[in-house]
């Protein structure tokens, strides 16, 4: 487990000394010694994780070209804690039951008896399930909970980046998922709010909204001024979704339970 391995390289009681650096530079400015901390902070290393997976499942493909929504395949990441990871029926459905069942399905150019797919005929025959290999990882101690988020009106992209495009080679950490970066936006979730409607859509922009069109329309904010569009939209969401204060967004009983 190569995650585990980074303990080696710092001492146990690090880990305690960082929340209170963060700490510190929320309340005291200590930017520069948090900065470099955070910069040697072990949790950083798992940043582009990206372990090779038994198929050479495509996002860019299935998402980014044949246009399948998240929820197809993450069938609970809307009312679950956890983003369920598609069964091997889920593939089925379309890739046929093995290399002697050619699928015609929703009359898509299947290929019969690809290679690529060997674990999954595999898995059908066994009753096993495929053996995907976990790429995000947070502490148990941490607490994280996917429809919390994603019904309040953030999107998928702001914390996994464009799975759209990530292909065969497979789906990379893009985010460190450390306390600090959490916290950074539990500060100001008005930078990245958006229509709970579009959370799924992976190249949404708030230029996308009648609201900053009609403020451009108006001229009360310029064409191209991304944060100031994104600024309107999200604290328009924030009111609408009736989200926390600071207060209750950064008390540590809201992540650690
Ligand atoms: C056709 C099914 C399918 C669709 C549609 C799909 N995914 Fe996935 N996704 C998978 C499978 C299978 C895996 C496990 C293999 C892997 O990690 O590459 C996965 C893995 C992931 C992971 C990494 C999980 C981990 O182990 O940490 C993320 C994040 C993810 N998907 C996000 C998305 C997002 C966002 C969308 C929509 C833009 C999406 N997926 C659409 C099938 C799908
Ligand atoms: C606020 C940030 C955030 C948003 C928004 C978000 N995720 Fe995640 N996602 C995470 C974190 C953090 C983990 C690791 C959770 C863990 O290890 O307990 C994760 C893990 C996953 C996994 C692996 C399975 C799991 O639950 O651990 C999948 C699949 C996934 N996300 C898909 C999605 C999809 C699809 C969306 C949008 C519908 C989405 N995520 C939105 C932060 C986010
Ligand atoms: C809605 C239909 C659909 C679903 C569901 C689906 N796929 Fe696909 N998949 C396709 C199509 C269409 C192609 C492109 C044609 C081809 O390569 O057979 C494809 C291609 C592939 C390829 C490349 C095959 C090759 O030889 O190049 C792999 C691997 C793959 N899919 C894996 C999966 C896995 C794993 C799942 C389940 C998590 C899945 N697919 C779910 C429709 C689907
Ligand atoms: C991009 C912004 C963003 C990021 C990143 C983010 N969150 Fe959140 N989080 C939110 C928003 C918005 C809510 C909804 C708050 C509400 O309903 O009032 C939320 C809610 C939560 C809640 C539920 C609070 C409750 O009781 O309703 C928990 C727990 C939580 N986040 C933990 C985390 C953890 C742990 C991480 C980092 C791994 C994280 N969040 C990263 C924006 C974010
Ligand atoms: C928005 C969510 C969030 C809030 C609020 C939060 N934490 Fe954390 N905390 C995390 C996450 C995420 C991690 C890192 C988990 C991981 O490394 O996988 C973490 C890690 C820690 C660690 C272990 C550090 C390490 O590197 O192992 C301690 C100790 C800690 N937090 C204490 C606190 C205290 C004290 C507070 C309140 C002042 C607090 N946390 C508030 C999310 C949060």
């Amino acid at each position: 487990m190569s995650e585990h391995t980074d303990k080696f390289i710092f001492p146990r009681w690090a880990n305690y000394v960082l929340p209170l650096l963060v700490l510190g530079a929320i309340g005291g400015g200590m930017y520069a010694p948090t900065a470099v901390f955070l910069a040697l902070n072990p949790d950083n290393l798992n940043r582009n994780y990206r372990p090779t997976q038994p198929i050479p499942y495509s996002h860019a493909l299935h998402v980014g070209q044949l246009g399948l929504d998240c929820t197809y395949c993450h069938t609970t990441v809307m009312h679950a804690g956890f983003a369920a990871i598609p069964p091997t029926q889920t593939c089925v459905a379309c890739h046929g039951a093995g290399p002697d069942v050619p699928p015609d399905q929703n009359g898509l150019q299947i290929k019969p008896q690809s290679a690529k797919l060997a674990p999954l005929y595999e898995s059908v025959a066994s009753g096993d399930p495929v053996e995907w290999v976990k790429v995000h990882d947070l502490a148990d101690y941490a607490y994280f909970n996917h429809a919390a988020h994603v019904t309040k009106g953030i999107g998928c992209v702001t914390c996994h980046g464009r799975i759209d495009q990530m292909g065969e080679e497979g789906v990379h950490q893009v985010n460190n998922l450390s306390m600090s970066w959490c916290i950074e936006c539990h500060r100001e979730p008005e930078k990245y709010l958006r229509p709970a409607s579009e959370v799924t859509n992976m190249a949404w922009t708030p230029f996308d909204t009648p609201e900053v069109q009609a403020a451009i329309q108006a001229g009360s904010l310029e064409e191209g001024d991304l944060a100031a569009a994104q600024l309107l939209i999200g604290r328009a969401v924030k009111e609408d979704m009736q989200i926390h204060n600071k207060h209750y967004m950064q008390a540590c009983s809201t992540c650690h339970r």
